[in-house]
């Protein structure tokens, strides 16, 4: 898989929640490397993961979002894709050519950030600019 980046487009208005999908980012690339510890990254990631969304449901709740539910939805039935995935492979390890999980994790979370969470980005701006 080739080495993804956040980009401008990506930005929610925060720098704490910015941060963190950097992080996010850099994680996923990190799993496409060859001499990468698998399985300690992925748990890395899914730690991380957990984190994150809990400091952005915290924010979504600081500023009365309303999709907050349905946003919190999203965010759970990922954790529990995601921690399918890790059981698979725990069970049967991929091929380290198998670039699945970074696949899923990359186009999840590439979606999740430009659409979803632009959603509350926008109602953010919106409801600073009344
Ligand atoms: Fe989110």
């Amino acid at each position: 898989m080739p080495v993804i980046a956040w980009t401008e487009s990506m930005s929610v208005g925060s720098d704490a929640l910015d941060a963190d999908h950097k992080m996010l980012i850099g994680m996923i690339n990190g799993l496409g490397q060859p001499d990468a510890d698998f399985v300690a990254l992925f748990h890395a990631l899914v730690e991380y993961t957990c984190g994150h969304f809990e400091r952005e449901e915290a924010h979504l709740e600081a500023i009365d979002y309303p999709g907050l539910d349905s946003h919190r939805a999203q965010h759970d039935a990922f954790t529990d894709r995601v921690s399918d995935l890790l059981r698979q492979y725990r069970e049967t390890p991929f091929e380290r050519s198998d670039s699945r999980v970074a696949d899923f994790l990359w186009t999840w979370l590439k979606s999740h950030i430009l659409i979803e969470d632009m959603k509350y980005a926008a109602w953010t701006k919106a409801r600073h600019t009344l």
